[in-house]
């Protein structure tokens, strides 16, 4: 079976990797000839655990290509994965399906036999649809069904995630195409995941009902830690309480500086918008939207007021600035509001990251920040410590080193890392979330 990954992004590249590894000849396709130029030099353009030695792998057995030749891998496909970009559309917030539709079009004017379509895209409820209708008058005698397939990869833990997800989703319309995407999946179902058939409205909501749900348990547990901070209770043992409920469940209730990335910003606005269009009440994920991006603010003001509000030759050291760990990531990253505020206070910003500052230094373009390549460079004179993003290399640093070389002793712990106690007892003017 001929794979063709149209679009070699995040999901587009650990997608149609995994899938080689799983045996097929998968080709991953991309409109941006610089991606496919350095994917075909070895050079992979995101950072992703685990990823460069299974590409590898894959293309020196052959099952594993890139190319620019988008039309000529159309033709060959027997499936074609859409693992385009669904941004925010400008203006209005709804799910930008230019690239899913372009897509389909570029599809029908080149599938060649029966092809199986596949939207792995994050797609509004009804996009499938119009993706089948889109083929079909493009190209009236093509042979084809359209499935939905969402993707749960989260970044950082993405080829786990693939070869080992909790389910597999799959909307579809006829017992070919059902047949087909569960012979894909078939390694899958020697570990026993659970892969549930559905249709193809249905499959598309789930994925967006997923990222809201659990957006709002990441707002949940901030609004609790800000409670917490001021009647002087303790967030963390909360978190525990609560968690230790299974019909709660300890993930996703870790309080931060709001969520940011590619997919939860975006995919809980398209919900809303799609709720409100079909005149469906979606008050609970319309108040999330609103109170992730006020807390993203409200942070970097708790740190200002934290830090005194007097930044005139202050230099504040940022630890972390990918909107979460162990990905290069930066989009919608809750550093980005903050160094902005920082910066527009009058600080100086010093920032390390261990794998995004190429990144950081696009989504910064134009702000004076300075960017080291190790901790304890970026922190020398730092007159504060803020710690954004949680790093495995910063869970235990040489804080007697760190203490050296600030100026001061202040260090705001934006994720909650360290033992409040201890971190006094080192010396540190330590604060956290959701603790007084
Ligand atoms: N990134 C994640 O963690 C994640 C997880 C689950 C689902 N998703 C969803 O998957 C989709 C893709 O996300 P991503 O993060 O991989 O996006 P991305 O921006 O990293 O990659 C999209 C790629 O598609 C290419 N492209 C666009 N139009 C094309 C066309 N007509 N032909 C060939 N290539 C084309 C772009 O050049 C780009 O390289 C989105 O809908 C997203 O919401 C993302």
């Amino acid at each position: 079976m001929n794979i063709t990954m149209l679009g070699a992004g995040y999901v587009g590249l650990v997608s149609g990797t995994c899938f080689s590894e799983f045996g097929f000849n998968v080709c991953c396709v991309d409109k941006d000839q610089e991606k496919i130029l350095s994917l075909n030099s070895n050079i992979v353009p995101i950072y992703e655990p685990g990823l460069e030695s299974l590409i590898q792998k894959n293309k020196v057995s052959g099952r594993l290509t890139f190319s620019d030749d988008i039309d000529g891998n159309i033709k060959k496909a027997d499936v074609i994965f859409i693992a385009v970009g669904t941004p925010t559309r400008r203006g209005d917030g709804h799910a930008d399906l230019t690239y899913v539709f372009e897509a389909a079009e570029q599809i029908a004017k080149k599938m060649d036999g029966y092809t199986l379509v596949v939207t792995k895209s994050t797609v509004p409820v009804g996009t499938g649809l119009e993706v089948k209708e889109i083929i079909k008058k493009v190209n009236p005698n093509a042979d084809f069904d359209v499935v939905s397939n969402p993707e749960f990869l989260r970044e950082g833990n993405a080829i786990q995630d693939f070869m080992r997800p909790d389910r597999v989703v799959v909307g579809y319309e006829s017992e070919k195409a059902k047949k087909i995407i569960s012979a894909l999946y078939k390694p899958l179902y020697l570990i026993e995941t659970p892969i549930l058939f559905t249709d193809l409205k249905t499959a598309e909501l789930i994925k967006y009902s997923a990222n809201a749900f659990l957006a709002v348990k990441i707002s949940y547990i901030n609004q609790m830690a800000d409670l917490c901070e001021k009647v002087g209770a303790d967030v963390h043992d909360v978190a525990k309480g609560i968690g230790l409920d299974k019909r709660i469940g300890n993930k996703f209730l870790h309080p931060g500086p709001g969520y940011g990335g590619s997919c939860f910003p975006k995919d809980t606005l398209a919900l809303v918008k799609t709720a409100n269009d079909n005149n469906s009440n979606i008050s609970i994920v319309d108040t999330v939207v609103q109170y992730n991006a006020q807390r993203k603010s409200d942070m970097a003001r708790k740190i200002l007021n934290e830090l005194g509000n007097d930044f005139k030759n202050k230099k504040v050291s940022i630890l972390g600035l990918s909107f979460k760990p162990e990905t290069d990531d930066m989009r919608e990253a809750p550093s980005i509001p903050l160094i902005n505020s920082l910066i527009e206070a009058g600080a100086e910003v010093n920032a390390y990251d261990p794998q995004a500052i190429e990144e950081a230094k696009f989504y910064l373009k134009g702000l004076d920040v300075k960017y080291f390549d190790n901790k304890y460079n970026a922190l020398e004179n730092a007159d504060a410590l803020i710690l954004v993003t949680e790093w495995k290399e910063f869970r235990s640093p040489d804080f007697k080193r760190i203490l050296k070389l600030m100026n001061t002793n202040v260090f705001i712990d934006g994720r909650n890392q360290f033992n409040y106690d201890q971190m006094k007892e080192q010396g540190f003017n330590y604060s956290q979330i959701g603790v007084k």
